[in-house]
Protein backbone atom coordinates (compact mmCIF):
# COMPACT_ATOMS: atom_id res chain seq x y z
CA UNK A 1 0.00 0.00 0.00
CA UNK A 2 2.24 2.81 -1.32
CA UNK A 3 2.15 6.51 0.38
CA UNK A 4 2.22 9.24 -2.02
CA UNK A 5 3.00 13.04 -2.23
CA UNK A 6 0.73 14.30 -4.70
CA UNK A 7 0.90 17.82 -5.69
CA UNK A 8 -1.65 19.54 -8.98
CA UNK A 9 -1.37 22.85 -10.41
CA UNK A 10 -3.26 21.93 -14.14
CA UNK A 11 -5.01 24.89 -13.67
CA UNK A 12 -6.49 27.12 -11.32
CA UNK A 13 -6.24 25.38 -8.16
CA UNK A 14 -2.85 24.89 -6.28
CA UNK A 15 -3.16 21.60 -4.65
CA UNK A 16 -1.51 18.92 -2.56
CA UNK A 17 -2.70 15.44 -0.77
CA UNK A 18 -1.06 12.33 1.35
CA UNK A 19 -2.52 9.39 -0.14
CA UNK A 20 -2.51 5.85 1.00
CA UNK A 21 -3.48 3.40 -1.64
CA UNK A 22 -7.25 4.68 -1.99
CA UNK A 23 -7.32 6.39 1.94
CA UNK A 24 -7.14 10.57 2.03
CA UNK A 25 -4.75 11.12 4.76
CA UNK A 26 -5.06 14.85 3.90
CA UNK A 27 -5.94 17.30 0.72
CA UNK A 28 -5.89 20.65 1.01
CA UNK A 29 -7.10 22.89 -2.05
CA UNK A 30 -6.02 26.82 -2.39
CA UNK A 31 -8.25 28.12 -5.32
CA UNK A 32 -7.34 30.99 -7.26
CA UNK A 33 -11.28 31.47 -8.63
CA UNK A 34 -11.21 34.94 -6.24
CA UNK A 35 -8.05 35.99 -8.71
CA UNK A 36 -9.47 34.88 -11.47
CA UNK A 37 -13.24 35.96 -11.47
CA UNK A 38 -12.33 40.18 -12.40
CA UNK A 39 -11.35 38.85 -16.45
CA UNK A 40 -14.10 35.86 -16.56
CA UNK A 41 -11.97 33.47 -17.15
CA UNK A 42 -8.58 31.83 -15.73
CA UNK A 43 -5.28 34.17 -16.73
CA UNK A 44 -2.53 31.44 -17.39
CA UNK A 45 0.12 33.61 -16.11
CA UNK A 46 -1.40 35.13 -12.87
CA UNK A 47 -1.93 31.08 -13.07
CA UNK A 48 1.55 30.09 -12.87
CA UNK A 49 2.51 32.56 -10.51
CA UNK A 50 -0.45 31.90 -7.69
CA UNK A 51 0.59 28.38 -8.09
CA UNK A 52 4.61 29.36 -7.15
CA UNK A 53 3.26 32.04 -4.31
CA UNK A 54 0.81 28.95 -2.71
CA UNK A 55 2.92 25.91 -3.52
CA UNK A 56 4.71 26.01 0.06
CA UNK A 57 2.38 26.36 2.01
CA UNK A 58 -0.05 24.26 0.46
CA UNK A 59 2.37 20.99 0.90
CA UNK A 60 3.87 21.87 3.77
CA UNK A 61 0.39 21.90 5.47
CA UNK A 62 -0.80 18.93 3.70
CA UNK A 63 2.09 16.92 5.17
CA UNK A 64 1.56 18.41 8.81
CA UNK A 65 -2.17 17.24 8.52
CA UNK A 66 -1.44 13.75 7.35
CA UNK A 67 0.63 13.26 10.49
CA UNK A 68 3.20 11.68 8.03
CA UNK A 69 7.19 12.10 8.02
CA UNK A 70 9.12 11.63 4.83
CA UNK A 71 10.06 8.20 5.92
CA UNK A 72 6.26 7.11 5.34
CA UNK A 73 6.63 8.20 2.17
CA UNK A 74 6.96 6.35 -1.08
CA UNK A 75 6.83 8.64 -4.02
CA UNK A 76 6.49 12.24 -4.83
CA UNK A 77 3.89 12.87 -7.55
CA UNK A 78 1.93 15.74 -10.10
CA UNK A 79 -0.19 16.26 -12.73
CA UNK A 80 1.86 16.93 -15.92
CA UNK A 81 -1.17 16.63 -18.50
CA UNK A 82 -3.14 18.02 -19.81
CA UNK A 83 -3.22 21.93 -18.82
CA UNK A 84 -1.39 25.16 -18.72
CA UNK A 85 2.08 24.19 -19.13
CA UNK A 86 3.15 26.80 -17.14
CA UNK A 87 0.83 26.40 -14.47
CA UNK A 88 1.83 22.69 -14.96
CA UNK A 89 5.72 23.35 -14.95
CA UNK A 90 4.81 24.95 -10.94
CA UNK A 91 3.40 21.33 -9.58
CA UNK A 92 6.28 19.20 -11.69
CA UNK A 93 9.08 20.97 -10.86
CA UNK A 94 8.23 21.16 -7.28
CA UNK A 95 7.34 17.63 -7.30
CA UNK A 96 10.70 16.49 -8.85
CA UNK A 97 12.77 18.56 -6.94
CA UNK A 98 11.64 16.79 -3.61
CA UNK A 99 11.63 13.07 -5.41
CA UNK A 100 15.34 14.04 -5.91
CA UNK A 101 16.54 15.56 -3.25
CA UNK A 102 14.09 12.75 -0.85
CA UNK A 103 15.81 10.16 -3.12
CA UNK A 104 12.03 8.68 -3.66
CA UNK A 105 10.58 7.48 -6.78
CA UNK A 106 9.18 10.56 -9.01
CA UNK A 107 5.84 10.01 -10.80
CA UNK A 108 3.78 12.08 -13.73
CA UNK A 109 -0.10 11.84 -13.62
CA UNK A 110 -2.34 12.52 -16.46
CA UNK A 111 -5.05 14.83 -15.04
CA UNK A 112 -7.76 13.05 -16.47
CA UNK A 113 -6.76 9.95 -15.13
CA UNK A 114 -6.61 11.73 -11.80
CA UNK A 115 -10.72 12.61 -12.51
CA UNK A 116 -11.59 8.90 -12.45
CA UNK A 117 -9.27 7.67 -9.81
CA UNK A 118 -11.59 10.56 -7.50
CA UNK A 119 -14.15 7.36 -7.79
CA UNK A 120 -12.10 5.11 -5.85
CA UNK A 121 -11.58 6.69 -3.29
CA UNK A 122 -15.63 7.56 -2.99
CA UNK A 123 -15.75 3.64 -3.17
CA UNK A 124 -12.39 1.94 -2.15
CA UNK A 125 -14.05 -1.34 -3.07
CA UNK A 126 -14.42 -0.21 -6.65
CA UNK A 127 -12.71 -2.59 -9.50
CA UNK A 128 -12.51 -1.94 -13.25
CA UNK A 129 -14.14 -2.70 -15.48
CA UNK A 130 -16.35 0.38 -15.65
CA UNK A 131 -17.38 3.62 -17.63
CA UNK A 132 -16.26 7.02 -16.59
CA UNK A 133 -18.00 9.98 -17.93
CA UNK A 134 -15.88 12.70 -17.29
CA UNK A 135 -17.58 16.08 -17.39
CA UNK A 136 -15.28 19.44 -16.62
CA UNK A 137 -14.01 22.70 -17.61
CA UNK A 138 -12.12 21.54 -20.41
CA UNK A 139 -13.25 18.12 -21.10
CA UNK A 140 -16.33 15.59 -21.92
CA UNK A 141 -15.47 12.11 -22.22
CA UNK A 142 -17.17 8.74 -21.76
CA UNK A 143 -14.54 6.75 -20.77
CA UNK A 144 -14.04 2.74 -20.70
CA UNK A 145 -11.93 2.07 -18.06
CA UNK A 146 -9.98 -1.47 -17.69
CA UNK A 147 -7.39 -1.10 -15.57
CA UNK A 148 -4.45 0.80 -14.04
CA UNK A 149 -3.40 3.17 -16.82
CA UNK A 150 -6.01 1.32 -19.30
CA UNK A 151 -8.21 3.06 -20.97
CA UNK A 152 -10.15 3.19 -24.29
CA UNK A 153 -11.98 6.66 -25.02
CA UNK A 154 -15.56 5.68 -26.35
CA UNK A 155 -16.99 9.62 -26.51
CA UNK A 156 -16.21 13.11 -26.38
CA UNK A 157 -17.31 16.62 -27.39
CA UNK A 158 -16.88 17.67 -30.55
CA UNK A 159 -16.93 21.20 -29.46
CA UNK A 160 -17.29 23.12 -26.32
CA UNK A 161 -16.72 20.65 -22.83
CA UNK A 162 -19.69 20.18 -20.82
CA UNK A 163 -17.86 23.13 -18.12
CA UNK A 164 -17.35 25.33 -20.67
CA UNK A 165 -20.77 25.28 -22.01
CA UNK A 166 -21.82 26.24 -18.45
CA UNK A 167 -19.36 29.01 -17.85
CA UNK A 168 -20.32 30.11 -21.53
CA UNK A 169 -24.01 30.45 -21.26
CA UNK A 170 -23.57 32.37 -17.68
CA UNK A 171 -21.51 34.76 -19.05
CA UNK A 172 -23.93 35.93 -21.90
CA UNK A 173 -26.60 35.89 -19.50
CA UNK A 174 -24.49 38.54 -17.69
CA UNK A 175 -24.07 35.89 -14.68
CA UNK A 176 -20.63 35.49 -13.12
CA UNK A 177 -17.95 33.16 -13.65
CA UNK A 178 -17.25 30.23 -13.05
CA UNK A 179 -21.28 29.37 -14.27
CA UNK A 180 -21.32 26.03 -13.75
CA UNK A 181 -22.75 26.94 -10.08
CA UNK A 182 -24.04 29.48 -10.64
CA UNK A 183 -26.46 28.09 -13.40
CA UNK A 184 -27.04 24.89 -10.82
CA UNK A 185 -28.20 27.34 -7.98
CA UNK A 186 -30.84 29.47 -10.56
CA UNK A 187 -31.81 26.30 -11.75
CA UNK A 188 -33.38 25.12 -9.08
CA UNK A 189 -35.76 27.87 -8.80
CA UNK A 190 -36.66 27.92 -12.37
CA UNK A 191 -39.15 25.75 -14.46
CA UNK A 192 -36.85 23.88 -17.14
CA UNK A 193 -40.35 23.12 -19.63
CA UNK A 194 -40.22 26.72 -20.19
CA UNK A 195 -37.27 26.88 -23.30
CA UNK A 196 -37.43 23.61 -25.40
CA UNK A 197 -33.65 23.73 -26.11
CA UNK A 198 -31.69 21.26 -28.71
CA UNK A 199 -29.75 18.93 -27.32
CA UNK A 200 -26.88 18.96 -30.23
CA UNK A 201 -26.57 15.29 -31.84
CA UNK A 202 -23.66 14.76 -34.21
CA UNK A 203 -24.65 13.84 -37.69
CA UNK A 204 -23.06 10.35 -39.11
CA UNK A 205 -22.02 10.51 -42.72
CA UNK A 206 -23.90 7.50 -43.23
CA UNK A 207 -27.00 8.73 -41.59
CA UNK A 208 -28.32 8.80 -38.01
CA UNK A 209 -26.20 9.86 -35.22
CA UNK A 210 -23.06 9.25 -33.24
CA UNK A 211 -24.77 7.33 -30.37
CA UNK A 212 -21.75 8.67 -27.80
CA UNK A 213 -20.40 12.05 -29.03
CA UNK A 214 -21.77 15.11 -27.83
CA UNK A 215 -21.65 18.87 -29.29
CA UNK A 216 -22.16 21.41 -26.61
CA UNK A 217 -21.50 25.06 -29.42
CA UNK A 218 -25.20 24.71 -30.54
CA UNK A 219 -26.85 24.62 -27.55
CA UNK A 220 -25.01 27.55 -26.16
CA UNK A 221 -25.75 29.65 -29.55
CA UNK A 222 -29.51 28.30 -29.55
CA UNK A 223 -29.38 30.27 -25.41
CA UNK A 224 -27.91 33.03 -26.84
CA UNK A 225 -30.44 33.73 -29.75
CA UNK A 226 -33.20 33.49 -26.81
CA UNK A 227 -31.47 35.94 -24.90
CA UNK A 228 -31.25 38.63 -28.12
CA UNK A 229 -35.07 37.85 -28.81
CA UNK A 230 -36.02 38.07 -25.25
CA UNK A 231 -34.17 41.32 -24.86
CA UNK A 232 -35.43 42.33 -28.35
CA UNK A 233 -39.11 42.08 -27.09
CA UNK A 234 -38.02 44.06 -24.02
CA UNK A 235 -38.14 41.57 -21.84
CA UNK A 236 -36.45 43.00 -18.66
CA UNK A 237 -35.39 41.51 -16.53
CA UNK A 238 -34.48 38.11 -18.09
CA UNK A 239 -35.98 34.94 -17.09
CA UNK A 240 -33.01 33.99 -15.87
CA UNK A 241 -33.65 30.85 -13.57
CA UNK A 242 -36.28 29.47 -16.50
CA UNK A 243 -33.33 30.02 -18.80
CA UNK A 244 -30.86 28.12 -16.23
CA UNK A 245 -33.32 25.37 -15.72
CA UNK A 246 -33.85 24.68 -19.21
CA UNK A 247 -30.34 25.07 -20.53
CA UNK A 248 -29.22 22.73 -17.43
CA UNK A 249 -31.76 20.13 -18.13
CA UNK A 250 -31.10 20.01 -21.94
CA UNK A 251 -27.15 19.50 -20.89
CA UNK A 252 -27.97 16.60 -17.80
CA UNK A 253 -30.53 14.68 -20.74
CA UNK A 254 -27.88 14.88 -23.04
CA UNK A 255 -24.85 13.15 -21.22
CA UNK A 256 -27.22 10.73 -19.33
CA UNK A 257 -28.68 9.30 -22.74
CA UNK A 258 -25.29 8.84 -23.71
CA UNK A 259 -23.61 7.78 -21.11
CA UNK A 260 -26.11 4.40 -20.35
CA UNK A 261 -26.62 4.39 -24.17
CA UNK A 262 -22.44 3.39 -23.78
CA UNK A 263 -22.68 1.66 -21.11
CA UNK A 264 -25.59 -0.93 -22.01
CA UNK A 265 -23.64 -1.58 -25.31
CA UNK A 266 -20.45 -2.02 -23.76
CA UNK A 267 -22.02 -4.43 -20.98
CA UNK A 268 -21.07 -1.92 -18.12
CA UNK A 269 -23.04 -2.30 -15.06
CA UNK A 270 -20.88 0.60 -13.14
CA UNK A 271 -21.25 4.18 -14.14
CA UNK A 272 -18.64 6.63 -12.36
CA UNK A 273 -18.82 10.68 -13.13
CA UNK A 274 -15.65 12.64 -12.68
CA UNK A 275 -14.90 16.34 -13.36
CA UNK A 276 -16.55 19.52 -12.05
CA UNK A 277 -19.71 19.14 -13.82
CA UNK A 278 -20.05 16.08 -11.68
CA UNK A 279 -21.09 18.71 -8.96
CA UNK A 280 -24.06 19.65 -10.90
CA UNK A 281 -27.52 18.90 -9.71
CA UNK A 282 -29.56 18.26 -12.71
CA UNK A 283 -26.84 15.92 -14.11
CA UNK A 284 -26.81 13.77 -10.74
CA UNK A 285 -30.83 13.56 -11.12
CA UNK A 286 -31.11 12.52 -14.48
CA UNK A 287 -28.60 10.36 -14.19
CA UNK A 288 -29.36 8.81 -11.26
CA UNK A 289 -32.98 7.92 -12.27
CA UNK A 290 -32.44 6.83 -15.37
CA UNK A 291 -29.63 4.41 -14.72
CA UNK A 292 -31.47 2.81 -11.86
CA UNK A 293 -34.31 2.10 -14.42
CA UNK A 294 -31.53 0.64 -16.35
CA UNK A 295 -30.03 -1.73 -13.78
CA UNK A 296 -26.94 0.36 -14.13
CA UNK A 297 -24.94 1.27 -10.62
CA UNK A 298 -23.54 4.98 -10.67
CA UNK A 299 -21.41 6.25 -8.59
CA UNK A 300 -20.73 10.53 -8.07
CA UNK A 301 -17.68 11.41 -6.04
CA UNK A 302 -18.57 13.85 -3.03
CA UNK A 303 -18.01 17.87 -4.46
CA UNK A 304 -14.20 18.00 -2.96
CA UNK A 305 -13.43 15.51 -5.12
CA UNK A 306 -15.20 16.50 -8.34
CA UNK A 307 -13.57 19.55 -8.59
CA UNK A 308 -9.78 20.01 -9.17
CA UNK A 309 -7.75 18.32 -6.19
CA UNK A 310 -4.50 16.89 -5.36
CA UNK A 311 -5.87 13.49 -3.96
CA UNK A 312 -7.21 11.91 -6.45
CA UNK A 313 -4.12 12.70 -8.41
CA UNK A 314 -2.62 10.76 -5.66
CA UNK A 315 -4.65 7.45 -5.83
CA UNK A 316 -4.13 7.51 -9.18
CA UNK A 317 0.17 7.77 -8.53
CA UNK A 318 -0.24 5.33 -5.41
CA UNK A 319 -2.17 2.82 -7.73
CA UNK A 320 0.62 2.74 -10.65
CA UNK A 321 3.67 2.90 -7.67
CA UNK A 322 2.03 -0.39 -6.65
CA UNK A 323 2.45 -1.75 -10.39
CA UNK A 324 6.16 -0.34 -10.57
CA UNK A 325 5.35 2.57 -12.72
CA UNK A 326 7.91 5.36 -12.43
CA UNK A 327 8.29 8.52 -14.59
CA UNK A 328 11.84 9.81 -15.68
CA UNK A 329 12.62 12.96 -14.14
CA UNK A 330 13.12 14.45 -18.07
CA UNK A 331 8.96 14.11 -18.05
CA UNK A 332 8.17 17.82 -19.01
CA UNK A 333 4.78 19.32 -18.83
CA UNK A 334 2.53 18.96 -21.75
CA UNK A 335 -0.67 21.13 -22.60
CA UNK A 336 -2.68 18.18 -24.24
CA UNK A 337 -2.07 14.12 -23.98
CA UNK A 338 -4.93 11.41 -24.65
CA UNK A 339 -5.96 9.03 -22.12
CA UNK A 340 -4.65 6.39 -24.34
CA UNK A 341 -1.11 7.26 -23.93
CA UNK A 342 -1.28 7.17 -20.43
CA UNK A 343 1.37 4.43 -19.84
CA UNK A 344 3.91 6.36 -21.89
CA UNK A 345 4.51 8.47 -18.78
CA UNK A 346 6.04 5.69 -16.80
CA UNK A 347 9.47 3.62 -18.02
O1 LIG B 1 -12.83 19.63 -13.05
P1 LIG B 1 -12.80 21.10 -12.86
O2 LIG B 1 -12.67 21.62 -11.44
O3 LIG B 1 -11.62 21.75 -13.68
C1 LIG B 1 -11.22 21.28 -14.92
O4 LIG B 1 -10.35 20.34 -14.95
O5 LIG B 1 -11.75 21.79 -15.92
O6 LIG B 1 -14.11 21.69 -13.56
C2 LIG B 1 -14.43 23.06 -13.59
C3 LIG B 1 -15.75 23.22 -14.33
C4 LIG B 1 -16.13 24.67 -14.58
O7 LIG B 1 -16.48 24.81 -15.94
C5 LIG B 1 -17.36 24.87 -13.68
O8 LIG B 1 -18.28 25.82 -14.19
C6 LIG B 1 -17.94 23.49 -13.65
O9 LIG B 1 -16.83 22.62 -13.58
N1 LIG B 1 -18.81 23.26 -12.47
C7 LIG B 1 -20.13 23.01 -12.58
C8 LIG B 1 -20.63 22.93 -11.25
N2 LIG B 1 -19.59 23.12 -10.39
C9 LIG B 1 -18.47 23.33 -11.17
N3 LIG B 1 -20.92 22.86 -13.66
C10 LIG B 1 -22.22 22.61 -13.45
N4 LIG B 1 -22.77 22.54 -12.22
C11 LIG B 1 -22.03 22.69 -11.10
N5 LIG B 1 -22.59 22.61 -9.90
ZN1 LIG C 1 -10.01 18.84 -13.68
Amino acid sequence: MPTVLALETSCDETAAAVVRDRTVLSSIVASQIDLHRPYGGVVPEMASRAHVENMGTVMATALTQAGVTWDDIDGVAATCAPGLVGALMVGLTAAKTLAMVRRKPFLGVHHLEGHIYASYLTDPGLNPPFLCLLVSGGHTSLIHVKGCGDYAVLGKTRDDAAGEAFDKVARLMGLGYPGGPIIDQLAATGDATVFPLPEGNISLPEGGFHPYDSSFSGLKTAVLRLVQSLQAQGIDPLPVADLAASFQATVARSLTKRTLRCALDYGLTTVVVGGGVAANSGLRHHLTTAATAAGVKVLFPPLKYCTDNAAMIGCAAADHLHHGHISAFSLSAQSRLGLEAVMGLYG
